[in-house]
C-alpha cells in the first residue's frame, strides 16, 4: 500500500428530490471546494467525493406529489444539481449516485459484514403506524400531526420543522397518513437496530480528547465549537437506532426475513462516500482502500449543521464497528445561511436556486465568481449568516472591482503601455523589501486560515494582498515619473514587483474564485494554475526568485469584473433591483399571521358590552408585579380605577393624557389588592406586543362606542 499522506474529502450527498439553493452551496460544497482546490495547489494527493442521495422517503413523497416514479425524480434532479455544481466551478472528483449498482453492493456488504460479525445489530419487533388503505407501513416522514411541543399542526413523524424538536411518530397528536389522509393504525413489524449505545465510551474519548484506544488521532481543539457542542449533547443519550425501513424504494436488506424492507437512507447514504471513492478509483486506476483504510488517509466531512450527528457519531461508529476504516479527523460543519432575513423556502419562493441564479444572471460578467465571492465573504462558518442582495453588490463593487480588479487592470495596462507587455527587470529592488515582506506574511496567513477552515478570514487575506499591491503602486505612482523618464529604474522595479503580486493573486485566488484565476492567468499569458503551483510559488518565495521572470510577455488588458453601479450601463443594477422587487412582491402578497376567529356571538350579547372613550389622568405601577399598571381614567361622568396588564409595553409617565377606549360595565375584580373597575382595550401583534386602542380624533370622555 502506498504510504504518502492523502486526503479523502466528502461533501454531504444532497437528496435528489429538488434543486439546490445558495444555502446548500455555501454550507457543504463551496467550503469543501476551497479546501480541496487549495490541497491540489499544494500538490497533495486528494480525492473529493460527492453525489446524489437517491433513497429515502423525501424522494418517494416528491414522486407521489408529482405523480411520477422515484426514478424519474432522481434522474431529473441528479442531472440538474450536477450540472449547476459544474457550472459554478464546484470541482468534485466524482459526483456519484446512490442508485448505482456499485453503491447497492457496497452498502449491502457493509450491512452483511456487521450482521455476520455479531454484537452490532439487534432485531426488535414493535408497533409502527400502518396505512390500511395503502397496505403499507409508514416511514416517519409519511406521518404528520400536531407537535406535542409547540402545537404546530403539520409536524412530521421524525421532526417538527416549526420548533426543530426531534420526534417519534407516536408522539404526534392526531397523526395522519400523508398517503390516504386517514388516521393510521399501529401494527407490529420487525427491524434491525444498530447498537449505537455500545460505542458510547470510545466515541466520547475520540470526540472529547481526539484519542482512539489511547492513541492520538486528531486535535480536538481544531474542531469547531458548535460541532463539539452538538456531539457532546448527543453522547449523553445514545440508543440503538433502527437501520431498516418498511418501504419499497431503497436498498433491499440482505438478511433472512427482511422481505419488503430496505436499508434506512441514513445507513446507506454515508456509505455512498465509500462507493463513490470506489467508482472514482476504478475510473482513475487508483486503489480506493488507500483513501479509506490507510493510516495515512485523512478523512474530512463537509456538511451542514443538521447532519452533524450522523457524521460525528453514527457513521464513525459504523466505520469502527466494521473495522479497518479510518475515522474523520475533522467535520467542519457549517451553520445555516438565510436569505434576506428568512429561511430559504421553495414553497414560498423565498431564495434562489443555483440553476436559477445561473439562468437569471446569464449575462452578468463573471457571475460564478461574483456569487462565490459573496457567499465566502459571508459564509455561515460559526453562526448562521444572511445573504443580502445589497451586500452582494457591495462586495462586488467595493472589493472585487475596486480592489483586486482595479489593481490587476492597472498593472496590466501600464506594463503594456510602458514596456509593450514585456515584464521589466528589477535591479536594486531593496526599496520594495517591506512590501515583499508583508506579501509573504499575508500569503502565509492566508494558507493558515484555509487549513483552519476559516474561509471568511482567508478571503480577506486575499483582499489584503491586492491592497498591498494597490498601495504600493499608488505610493510609487509610476504614471507621474514615466512621462519624464521612460527608462526610470524605479518604475521598472515597481511594475516588476506588481506583476509578481498579480502572479501570486492568480494562484492564491484560485481556490475561491477559480474563473477569475483563469482570466488573470490569461492576462499574464500563463497557463491555468495546476497541481503543485502553490508549493512551487512558496519555494520561489523562499529562494527570493521571481515567479514571472523579466522578459516574459504578458497578455492584453481585459476587465475581470464589470461594476454593478455603472454610470452608463444600468443592466446589472436592474437585475439586482428585480431580485429585490420579486421578494417584496412575495412579502406584499402575504396574509399576515392571525389568530383563528372565535365562535360567532349574537348581537344581543354584543350590545351588552358598554364601551366608552376616556382619558388616562393618573398612572402608576402596581407594587410587586412588573406586568400591571394602576390607571385612573376619566370617563366623563366619573373617574374609574383600572388595573391593566400593559406595564411591559408602556411607561406610566407616557400614559397620562392618553385617550383610550374602555369597557365600563365589566364586573369589578381585585388584582393584586387593587379593585379594577373596567378594562382598557388593547390589540396584540404576533410578537405579543400590546398597543392601546385609542380614538383617532380627540373625542372627549364618556362617548359611547357603537
Ligand atoms: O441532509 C441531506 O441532504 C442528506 N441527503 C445528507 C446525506 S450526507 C451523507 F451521509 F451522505
Ligand atoms: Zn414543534
Amino acid at each position: 500500500m502506498n504510504t504518502t499522506k492523502r486526503y479523502t474529502v466528502t461533501s454531504a450527498l444532497p437528496y435528489a428530490n429538488g434543486a439546490l439553493h445558495l444555502g446548500h452551496l455555501a454550507g457543504a460544497y463551496l467550503p469543501a471546494d476551497i479546501f480541496v482546490r487549495y490541497l491540489r495547489l499544494l500538490g497533495k494527493d486528494v480525492v473529493w467525493v460527492c453525489g446524489s442521495d437517491e433513497h429515502g422517503a423525501a424522494i418517494t413523497i416528491r414522486a407521489k406529489k408529482e405523480g411520477i416514479s422515484p426514478r424519474a425524480i432522481i434522474d431529473k434532479y441528479h442531472e440538474l444539481n450536477k450540472g449547476s455544481f459544474e457550472r459554478l466551478g464546484i470541482s468534485f472528483d466524482i459526483y456519484h449516485r446512490t442508485s448505482a449498482d456499485l453503491h447497492h453492493e457496497t452498502a449491502q456488504d457493509f450491512f452483511k459484514h456487521l450482521d455476520a460479525k455479531g454484537g452490532e445489530f439487534e432485531e426488535k419487533t414493535n408497533e409502527q403506524y400502518y396505512d390500511e388503505e395503502y397496505n403499507q407501513f409508514l416511514a416517519d416522514r409519511y406521518i404528520t400531526g400536531t407537535c406535542p411541543k409547540c402545537a404546530h399542526t403539520e409536524a412530521y413523524g421524525d421532526q417538527c420543522e416549526n420548533c426543530g424538536s426531534d420526534l417519534s411518530p407516536t408522539e404526534l397528536i392526531n397523526p395522519k397518513s400523508t398517503l390516504s389522509g386517514k388516521t393510521p393504525i399501529l401494527k407490529e413489524t420487525t427491524h434491525w437496530y444498530f447498537k449505537l449505545d455500545k460505542h458510547a465510551a470510545w466515541l466520547q474519548e475520540w470526540i472529547e480528547n481526539g484519542q482512539v484506544e489511547g492513541k492520538e488521532h486528531h486535535n480536538p481543539k481544531a474542531w469547531k465549537n458548535h460541532v463539539l457542542g452538538q456531539c457532546l449533547s448527543w453522547l449523553s443519550d445514545l440508543r440503538p437506532r433502527a437501520i431498516t425501513r418498511d418501504l419499497d424504494w431503497g436498498i433491499p436488506v440482505p438478511a433472512k426475513g427482511a422481505d419488503g424492507k430496505v436499508l434506512y437512507v441514513w445507513f446507506d447514504a454515508p456509505i455512498g462516500y465509500i462507493s463513490a471513492t470506489k467508482q472514482w478509483a476504478i475510473d482513475n486506476n487508483k486503489n480506493w482502500e488507500d483513501y479509506w483504510k490507510s493510516e495515512d488517509a485523512e478523512l474530512i466531512h463537509f456538511i451542514g449543521k443538521d447532519n452533524i450527528v450522523f457524521h460525528c457519531i453514527v457513521f464513525p461508529a459504523m466505520l469502527k464497528a466494521h473495522g479497518d476504516y479510518v475515522l474523520p479527523t475533522n467535520v467542519p460543519a457549517n451553520q445555516f445561511l438565510n436569505f434576506e432575513g428568512r429561511k430559504f423556502s421553495k414553497s414560498k419562493g423565498w431564495g434562489i436556486e443555483m440553476h436559477q441564479y445561473l439562468e437569471e444572471f446569464k449575462d452578468f460578467p463573471n457571475k460564478e465568481d461574483a456569487l462565490r465571492y459573496a457567499l465566502i465573504r459571508n459564509m455561515p462558518e460559526s453562526k448562521d449568516a444572511d445573504f443580502k442582495w445589497d451586500e452582494f453588490v457591495e462586495f462586488h463593487d467595493n472589493e472585487l472591482v475596486a480592489n483586486i480588479g482595479n489593481f490587476i487592470n492597472r498593472v496590466v495596462v501600464l506594463t503594456n503601455k510602458y514596456y509593450e507587455g514585456i515584464v521589466p527587470e528589477a535591479i536594486n529592488n531593496e526599496s520594495a523589501a517591506s512590501e515583499l515582506a508583508s506579501v509573504h506574511t499575508i500569503i502565509t496567513e492566508l494558507c493558515q486560515e484555509i487549513e483552519k477552515y476559516n474561509f471568511r478570514n482567508a478571503i480577506q487575506k486575499l483582499m489584503e494582498l491586492s491592497s498591498v499591491g494597490n498601495t504600493y503602486l499608488q505610493d510609487v505612482s509610476p504614471w507621474k515619473i514615466w512621462k519624464e523618464d521612460p527608462e526610470c529604474q524605479a518604475v521598472k522595479n515597481c511594475l516588476h514587483n506588481c506583476i509578481q503580486i498579480v502572479g501570486f493573486l492568480s494562484v492564491l485566488c484560485e481556490p475561491f474564485i477559480p474563473f477569475s484565476s483563469d482570466k488573470i492567468r490569461a492576462l499574464l499569458n500563463l497557463p491555468k494554475v495546476n497541481s503543485g503551483n502553490l508549493a512551487s510559488l512558496l519555494d520561489l518565495f523562499k529562494a527570493q526568485k521571481s515567479l514571472i521572470p523579466a522578459g516574459h510577455k504578458i497578455g492584453d488588458p481585459t476587465l475581470l469584473f464589470a461594476k454593478i453601479h455603472d454610470r452608463k450601463d444600468h443592466s446589472r443594477l436592474e437585475l439586482i433591483e428585480k431580485q429585490k422587487a420579486d421578494l417584496q412582491a412575495i412579502l406584499d402578497a402575504e396574509v399576515p399571521p392571525h389568530e383563528p376567529v372565535k365562535d360567532t356571538t349574537t348581537y344581543d350579547d354584543f350590545v351588552k358590552l358598554d364601551i366608552r372613550t376616556g382619558t388616562i389622568v393618573e398612572a402608576e405601577k402596581v407594587k410587586k408585579t412588573d406586568k400591571l399598571l394602576k390607571l385612573t381614567v376619566d370617563v366623563g361622568f366619573e373617574k374609574r380605577t383600572i388595573v391593566s396588564g400593559i406595564a411591559k409595553h408602556y411607561k406610566p409617565e407616557d400614559l397620562v393624557g392618553q385617550e383610550v377606549v374602555l369597557l365600563v360595565n365589566l364586573a369589578p375584580r381585585k388584582l393584586r389588592g387593587v379593585e379594577s373597575q373596567g378594562m382598557i382595550l388593547t390589540a396584540e401583534n404576533t410578537k405579543g406586543e400590546l398597543c392601546l386602542i385609542s380614538p383617532k380624533q380627540v373625542f372627549g370622555n364618556g362617548f359611547v362606542v357603537k
